[in-house]
Parts: structure tokens; sequence; C-alpha cells
């Protein structure tokens, strides 16, 4: 077989689109290394809880970064992966790395935005589609996040407050997103 024979024939993605959809491959990557930071924070304090919750997180954002590298290449496209940034976040109180999730999320939502402008200047619709479950996750991301806030700041100043929040998030369990589902 001559070389290169095996390769897709699938019609080349526009080369912004295609760029920032490997760009995100990084962004969710930097995700889960952050989220693992969370997780490590409040391990270390002892609410192992939010560790879980945490845990979970990262391993979603892994999944993000799966479905945006198995995009590409049912596109016929090169994946380059980048280096991961170090996250490098200390935190002084249990409310910190919440209030920085809601933060990172909001950051993320711009980026496929991005994705999406580009996408639409392209006239790439099956991108476009491709992009709509990551729009509607991105609310529940930021919706989730805020919730976490919003129950800190109400229950987590008492004990058995804070008690009851760590055994919530300890009843998280994962699942696998639907674009990987049966991959
Ligand atoms: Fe991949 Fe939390 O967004």
């Amino acid at each position: 077989m001559p070389r290169g024979a095996g390769k897709k024939v699938v019609m080349a993605l526009d080369k912004k689109v295609g760029d920032t959809l490997n760009a995100q491959i990084n962004k969710e990557l930097y995700s889960a290394y952050l989220y693992l930071t969370f997780a490590d924070y409040y391990e270390e304090e002892g609410l192992e809880g939010f560790a879980n919750w945490y845990e979970i997180q990262a391993q979603e954002e892994r999944d993000h970064a799966l479905i945006f590298r198995n995009y590409l290449h049912e596109n016929g496209c090169k994946v380059k992966l980048l280096a991961i940034a170090q996250p490098d976040k200390e935190f002084s109180s249990y409310l910190e790395p919440l209030e920085a999730a809601l933060e990172h999320e909001k950051y993320v939502t711009s980026l496929i935005n991005d994705i999406y402008a580009a996408a639409l200047e392209a006239h790439d619709y099956r991108a476009q589609k491709f992009l709509g479950w990551f729009i509607d996750e991105q609310l529940e991301e930021e919706d989730n996040a805020d919730t976490m806030i919003t129950n800190m700041k109400l229950f987590g100043g008492d004990p058995k407050g804070l008690y009851d929040l760590d055994q919530a998030c300890a009843a998280r369990v994962y699942t696998v997103p639907s674009p990987l589902a049966g991959k």
C-alpha cells in the first residue's frame, strides 16, 4: 500500500477553526490539571467529599479534551499536543477554589464562543453542531460552580453545614459524557 494511502479523505477544516479546536484540547487538559490542584487542597484539608467532586471534575475535563481530539481525527486533521501550564494555586479559604472554578468556567465559555464564532465565519455547519454540546455543557458547568459558591457561603461557616456539604460532594459519581459513550 503506498505511503499515506490509509489516510482519511475528508474536507479540510478551515485553518482558524482547526487551530482553535486543537488549542482547546490543551485548555481542557489544563482544566483537568487545575481541578486536580483543587482536589489536592481539599484532600489536605480533610474535606474528602470536595476532593472527590474535583477529582471527578478533572476526569470530565480530560474527557472534554478527548472529545475535541476525536473530532479532529474524524475530520482528518492532525492533532498537535501542546505543553500544559502549571497551575500555581495557593488557597487560604474553602471558598477560594470555588470562586476560581467559576471564573475559570466563564473563561472556558469564552473560548468555546470564540471557536463557534470561527466556525460561523467559515460556514462550518458541522463544527457548529459539534460545539452545541459544549455550549450546553458550559451552562451546566457555570451553574454548578455558582451553586457550590452559594452553598459554601450559606452553610460552610458552620461545622455541621460544612460536613453536610462535604457528604453531598462525596456522593458525586463519574458518568461518561454522551459524545464519548460507546467510543
Ligand atoms: Fe471543559 Fe469545565 O469545561
